[in-house]
């Protein structure tokens, strides 16, 4: 690469502002490290006159993303707007077929298009970097492409998601609602632009373990069915009890190879108190890898958030300015491979299952007995009456059942006068 080096970001949300003072900032110590003199030479967003975090240099703002091509040789393209499809994707095949190098955190991007666009990449011979897209500040592609590269990985989880994480602990912390709660998240730039439903219903920890996965385990990235749940369904109320039992609501991103088949999932999980994971609270991600040779790795950090994302974007523009041209997911494309879905229905946990009941003799015993009846044994139960309203909270940690065998046991509880909801239900992690 030329000593003058042309860069050029699309998107000034929370992001892309913060991304646009740091490499203004930060341009003589990047030169000092590399030896390359960058230039930001264009800029764009939908609103120009939109009230930013920083200053913009309006002259060198573009309405249209597209033109920017036209009146320059970018070199490194910042894609930071942010969707998986729509102007998020033109932008960046375009600047692949243009030869321009790209860095983007846009996790549902990259979970969707990523095969295609490496191959683009690849093809035109320039970079495409999305450290940023899983758990912000944290580290973990480049350690799983570089540090850990002749590792043979078979189990990558952990906290992906760093508003739900922040949710969860100050509800915990603080006794406040969920809305509350959310709406200081979005404030602080951890929720995902315009749409926090992505980070509340898992879609976002799912999209990075996707990516996790791909890179883990040398393979294309998958699209096969799985189990997604977010945390909409946590109420307080399981947050106290879980508690009261020592254990912690944790939404968690799980990847691994059970028989050579690949199984990932995100789900609520409820975690010891005092385990490692348990005690991950706040804005913090942590991606734990399980690995041979190496064994057990775990890198934690903040996951959300405007510095953390930057501090990524900025590590993959270095690694573009030291040079060489890398393969996006750490080998050729072609030698990616598809791996097999594990079936769902074999995945098996304990499971916290509450109740809420009309506090009436029979009703007890109605749901052990359906519980027995597909052999899913109780470990413990704890009754709570509403002695007003004469209703019952019972809650209920079970052994170890399958997820089929779980459904099929509760879908009676649908219809029922007497459980008044479906039944919560949130797996132990083991
Ligand atoms: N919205 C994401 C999160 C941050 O809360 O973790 C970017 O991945």
């Amino acid at each position: 690469m030329k000593n003058k080096v042309n860069v050029a970001i699309i998107g000034l949300g929370q992001i892309g502002i913060y991304l646009y003072n740091e490499l203004i900032k930060k341009k003589k110590d990047i030169e000092k490290k590399t030896g390359k003199k960058i230039q930001v030479v264009a800029i764009s967003a939908k609103n120009k006159k939109k009230k930013r975090r920083f200053k913009i240099d309006k002259k060198i703002f573009y309405s249209n993303p597209f033109k920017i091509f036209k009146d320059h040789k970018i070199d490194i393209l910042f894609e930071s707007i942010g969707l998986s499809d729509g102007v998020s994707k033109k932008v960046v095949e375009l600047a692949l077929r243009n030869k321009t190098n790209v860095i983007t955190p846009n996790k549902a991007l990259i979970a969707k298009h990523g095969d295609y666009l490496a191959k683009l990449a690849e093809k035109n011979k320039v970079n495409l970097e999305f450290e940023a897209s899983v758990a912000g500040g944290i580290p973990i592609l480049r350690t799983i492409k570089e540090g850990l590269a002749t590792n043979k990985i078979s189990k990558v989880y952990g906290i992906l998601n760093g508003t739900t994480n922040y949710i969860l602990s100050e509800m915990e912390n603080n006794n406040e609602t969920f809305d509350k709660v959310l709406q200081k998240a979005q404030k602080l730039g951890y929720a995902e632009p315009g749409n926090p439903k992505l980070d509340l219903n898992g879609f976002d920890a799912f999209a990075k373990i996707r990516i996790l996965s791909a890179l883990s385990f040398n393979a294309k990235i998958s699209k096969n069915k799985c189990i997604m749940e977010g945390i909409e369904n946590i109420k307080l109320e399981d947050i106290k009890i879980a508690n009261q039992l020592g254990l912690r609501v944790k939404l968690l991103g799980i990847s691994k190879i059970i028989n050579g088949r690949l199984f990932e999932t995100v789900h609520p999980c409820l975690v010891n108190k005092n385990s490692y994971i348990g005690n991950v609270n706040g804005v913090m991600n942590a991606v734990i890898t399980e690995g041979k040779p190496v064994g057990e790795s775990v890198l934690q950090g903040e996951g959300a958030g405007p510095g953390p994302t930057s501090s990524s974007l900025l590590s993959d523009l270095l690694s573009i300015l030291r040079g060489n041209i890398k393969y996006p997911f750490g080998i050729s494309s072609i030698k990616r491979k598809s791996i097999k879905a594990f079936n769902n229905d074999n995945y098996t946990n304990s499971l916290y299952l509450r109740f809420e009941v009309n506090d009436k003799q029979g009703v007890l015993s109605l749901i052990t007995n359906r519980l027995a009846k597909y052999k899913i044994s109780v470990k413990r139960i704890i009754q709570t009456p509403d002695k007003k309203n004469k209703k019952a909270t019972i809650v209920i940690i079970t052994h170890k059942t399958t997820e089929i065998n779980a459904k099929n046991c509760l879908t009676i509880f649908k219809k029922n006068k007497n459980v008044l909801k479906f039944p919560t239900l949130i797996r132990l992690y083991n």
